[in-house]
């Protein structure tokens, strides 16, 4: 439960803009895709005999609003599908695949139409490096090494020429190749030290072929696992030839987080929720920052130079599945409340950027925390209000991050812990800046004083993201109820600027520099 605070007073944010830090990679704005309810067939994936305008089978109009938001790179085939995935049933003449059972989601017969050749068209089209999956928990790991060859390898190669005769004479490139997937749970119910053997063989048979460097992202913990990210790190002490520079099989480990207001056996519903349910998800969505710091921590004991990376690549809100959908589907409404939760932990990636070098929500099409919903009768596509704050915030890709000193920022208690009610980042790129504020208040609005230092600031632009209903979301019949707009309360103030943050807010205030 929560209690309320006394009314608001000026919240202050300093900002040294000359004191640029690590930087935010893009790779934070990264997405999800996985064989999940509706989200490769019918999200992704009509099919080419579609009557929703496509190419090659793709959905040109999720297409457009991805590439809109310039998303960096996309996760495929899964979570937990991934680790019973076996890529060859995914390759060759469409009408020729064998078939499966997805026995996580839904109990459905997966065709695999989509598969490893219309996946990489999809990046193509998105203009997004892929993150590929490999399967740890029931693959083997000549499969996976066949794989990595098949989708990277020029010459004429076993593998190169198998993915010729499937049309495709150039490899691909990959960049980044995960090592399983929740191997403590749906990927095998491993032990930690069970799973780092595993990795560490796994990964050492994903070779970089030609001059595709893989970066490999060992499958990490659950929330507050420590335990699980230490094994990991522990697990290669050994392979230091150069104590200075130890060779690593892999060079990631992954973190997954998910946000909601329940248990899991009652997640709470994404919509018609109370204002206690509001607080409660914020003071869960700013747990992220706690999660990170503590696994940070453990990562810096190994590792002090920080070159191996924290890989957040599932995140997000998980409500119960909306009224008379599959409950395997994971199909859920996204609100104003979720894109709260979406500035709340894309602030604390930026926070930790010298660690946390990617990201992905899930998942992005119809599953959960998405970008975009369709509609499976009309085909109708809807911008949700998580895929605002995503477009709102991508001046901060690849930019440097600015520490943000927030001082008087009023908190309420929720479940006897402070929560502070405004969440705030900034990052510099040039001679522009970008400080993004979350009023994650439900109830009042707050000004806030930008204390700017450092740089001149010889101009300014600002957006805001609200609505009067803290579920307010987007359908196709009112598919802007929650957009952004140009915000009209910023004015000078002797140290900066004066901000307005209506209560239950996303603000971004774009800052020309000299
Ligand atoms: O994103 C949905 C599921 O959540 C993923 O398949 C799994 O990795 C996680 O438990």
């Amino acid at each position: 439960m929560s209690t309320p605070v006394p009314p608001p007073t000026r919240t202050t944010a300093i900002i040294d803009l000359d004191l640029p830090g690590a930087t935010i990679s893009r790779h934070v704005y990264g997405h999800f895709a996985e064989h999940l309810g509706r989200c490769i067939y019918g999200g992704f994936w009509v099919g080419e005999d579609s009557p929703v305008p496509h190419v090659r089978g793709i959905r040109s109009d999720v297409v457009a609003a991805l590439r809109d938001l310039q998303i960096p790179n996309l996760r495929w085939p899964g979570g937990c599908f991934a680790d019973d995935y076996h890529w060859r049933d995914g390759i060759g003449p469409r009408d020729q695949r064998p078939r499966m059972v997805n026995s996580h989601w839904g109990d459905v017969v997966e065709d695999n139409a989509f598969g490893t050749h219309e996946f990489m068209d999809l990046c193509e089209l998105l203009g997004a490096d892929p993150y590929v999956s490999g399967n740890v928990g029931s693959g083997s790991v000549a499969e996976m090494s066949d794989w990595v060859e098949y989708l990277t390898r020029a010459d004429d190669s076993p593998m190169a020429a198998l993915r010729r005769a499937n049309g495709r004479d150039e490899p691909w490139r990959v960049p980044f190749w995960g090592v399983g997937n929740e191997a403590w749970g749906c990927g095998g119910n491993l032990r930690a030290e069970q799973f780092a053997s595993l990795a560490r063989q796994y990964a050492t048979y994903a070779r970089d072929h030609g001059g595709n460097g893989l970066y490999r992202i060992a499958a990490g913990a659950n929330e507050s696992d420590l335990h699980w990210t230490e094994t990991l790190m522990r697990s290669f002490d050994d392979l230091a030839a150069d104590p200075a520079e130890p060779a690593r099989p892999f060079q990631a480990v992954s973190l997954h987080y998910y946000t909601m207001s329940g248990s899991w056996g009652d997640k709470g519903d994404a919509t018609g929720f109370s204002t206690d349910e509001w607080y409660t998800t914020m003071a869960r969505a700013r747990r992220i920052e706690e999660l990170l710091t503590r696994h940070s921590t453990v990562m810096d004991r190994y590792d002090p130079h920080r070159k191996v990376g924290l890989v957040v690549d599932e995140w997000g809100t998980w409500w119960n599945v909306e009224k008379g959908t599959n409950p395997g589907f994971l199909y859920q409404q996204n609100t104003l409340r979720d894109a709260l939760v979406a500035s709340v932990h894309l602030d604390a990636f930026h926070r930790h950027a010298e660690r946390v070098v990617m990201a992905n929500i899930a998942q992005t099409v119809n599953v959960l925390q998405a970008m975009v919903l369709t509609d499976p009768d009309t085909g109708a596509l809807v911008l949700t209000p998580t895929y605002h704050v995503f477009a709102m915030n991508r001046g901060h890709h690849d930019a440097a991050a600015l520490a943000v000193h927030l001082r008087g920022v009023q908190t309420r208690t929720v479940d006897g812990r402070e929560l502070p009610l405004v969440s705030a980042s900034a990052s510099v790129k040039g001679d522009a800046a970008l400080v993004s504020l979350s009023n994650l208040d439900a109830e009042s609005d707050r000004t806030l004083v930008l204390d700017l230092r450092g740089r001149d600031v010889v101009g300014h632009e600002a957006r805001v993201l609200t609505a009067p209903a803290l579920d307010a979301h987007n359908t196709p019949e009112q598919p802007d109820s929650v957009a952004p707009a140009t915000h009209h309360g910023v004015r000078p103030h002797a140290r900066g600027l004066e901000v307005d943050l209506p209560a239950h807010s996303y603000v971004t205030v774009r800052l020309d520099l000299r």
